[in-house]
């Protein structure tokens, strides 16, 4: 199994580039279903990481065609003839979910089995189906299998019991050819449906208000293709800033858009972390590290989940005492236990870890467990005495494309083995 060596105690320094967005280019990857185009679709700024992979793999396993080379991506859906998506795939990335709304709204019918649960919670897709059943999709569920079928969906009023970034994205998506309008309330904001948004419209389709809680999807009868680039990862970007804050380094993040991380610079910011902004970029100055008294995970605009791990490994380190509330997912402290293996000074209680900042960390072989995880560990690695061996790295390298060669680029010492 490969692993990342690392050897702690180097500051970065240097600028680096910010890829598409993971979370932008799933769902986009998947609304390419709805188009009856029989071009290509040109999808730009798209990350060369696993999960790009196992999402190309199940379009091509429903007869879609698809083709890779420096971070563009073509579709083409011309040849799609296939509504089920194997138990085998859908265990692979939990995401493949994505594909019921376009599925049931391009063949009237769609066959998945519930995506695994991963190791941060159990993952329910209750509000998927219940929204799907609004847009007058029947749902059967036989040995394991869910079947949905609908002759053709139909605008209605849908209310989300919660802001859940997936159900919306599947429902927008199941919107798009449904005959009259559809409303969603209590839609996520998070600024990768404002990206699914302007990629459905720029398709052909008429979906208003991403971004803001009540959604506005008017039904047309086709969508065809077009050119789109998508947005840059936040997360990454996140998770790169506090690398460079952990190390006490100095870092330039170009081609952002700084906006999509207010709740994170701001915390930061309040951990003692200098950071400038322009309109498209974000630099750690310097880190003075300090506890915050508290910090709880938020749908957007909030503190993002999945920066709630690579945040905590840099309160490892911060005089004082920090309080952070995952509020978000059940299980999300995989990476507590691991950290502590590298003398991090934390205790959890249900939902909320409190972290006593430490002088120095040592370091420890750990473990991923999750993607957002093993970031933290490598962010602990990067800061630690001595060497840091992080195992089960496949975590990782689904939302972080070749992570050791952008650290390495700054001056980190981390080498996949
Ligand atoms: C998306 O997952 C992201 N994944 C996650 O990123 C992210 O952590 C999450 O949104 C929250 O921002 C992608 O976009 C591919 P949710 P999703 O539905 O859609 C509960 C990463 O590391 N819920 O907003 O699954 C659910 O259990 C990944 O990049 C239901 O109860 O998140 C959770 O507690 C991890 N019923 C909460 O809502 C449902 O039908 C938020 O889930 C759906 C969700």
């Amino acid at each position: 199994m490969t692993k990342f060596v690392i050897k702690g105690g180097k500051k970065l320094e240097g600028t680096l580039p910010i890829k598409g967005a993971k979370n932008s280019m799933l769902p986009i990857m998947a609304a390419a279903v709805l188009s009856s185009s029989r071009e290509d679709i040109e999808l730009q700024n798209i990350p060369a990481i696993v999960d790009m992979q196992v999402m190309t793999k199940i379009l091509q396993s429903l007869g879609a065609k698809a083709k890779f080379a420096q971070n563009t991506l073509w579709i083409n859906v011309r040849d799609l003839q296939n509504y089920t998506i194997t138990e085998e795939l859908m265990q692979e990335m939990r995401s493949s979910i994505f594909l019921m709304g376009p599925l049931l709204a391009r063949f009237g019918k769609v066959r998945v089995t519930y995506p695994g649960g991963c190791s941060i919670g159990p993952r329910p897709i209750d509000l998927h189906l219940k929204g799907l059943e609004a847009l007058g999709a029947r749902i059967r569920e036989e040995n394991g299998y869910i079947t949905a079928s609908a002759p053709r969906l139909h605008g209605t009023e849908i209310h989300l019991d919660y802001p859940s970034v997936g159900a919306t994205e599947n429902l927008i998506m199941a919107a798009v050819l449904a005959r009259g309008k559809t409303l969603i309330y209590n839609a996520a904001k998070e600024p990768e449906i404002v990206d699914l948004q302007n990629f459905l419209n720029a398709l052909g389709a008429d979906v208003r208000g991403a971004g803001t809680e009540t959604l506005r999807i008017r039904g047309v009868e086709s969508v065809g293709r077009c050119t789109y680039r998508i947005i840059p990862d936040r997360i990454v970007a996140g998770t790169y800033l506090m690398a460079a804050a952990i190390t006490g380094g100095r870092l330039l993040l170009e081609q952002i858009i700084p906006e999509h991380l207010d709740a994170v610079v701001a915390k930061m910011k309040e951990a003692g972390v200098e950071l400038v902004a322009t309109a498209d970029s974000l630099e750690v100055v310097s880190s003075d590290l300090r506890a915050v008294e508290t910090l709880h995970t938020l749908p957007y605009p909030g503190f993002p989940t999945d920066l709630q791990a690579p945040m905590m490994a840099l309160l490892t380190l911060a005089r004082g005492e920090s309080k952070v509330t995952e509020s978000i997912f059940e299980a999300r402290f995989r990476h507590v236990d691991e950290l502590k293996r590298l003398r991090a000074q934390i205790n959890v209680e249900g939902r909320t870890a409190l972290i006593r900042g430490v002088e120095k960390l040592s370091g420890a072989e750990v473990q991923a467990t999750d993607l957002r995880a093993g970031a933290a560990l490598v962010l602990v690695g990067l800061a630690a005495e001595g060497q840091t061996v992080v195992h089960n790295i496949k975590h990782i390298d689904r939302g972080y494309e070749r992570i050791e060669e952008d650290l390495g680029k700054i001056g980190a010492e981390i080498y996949r083995v």
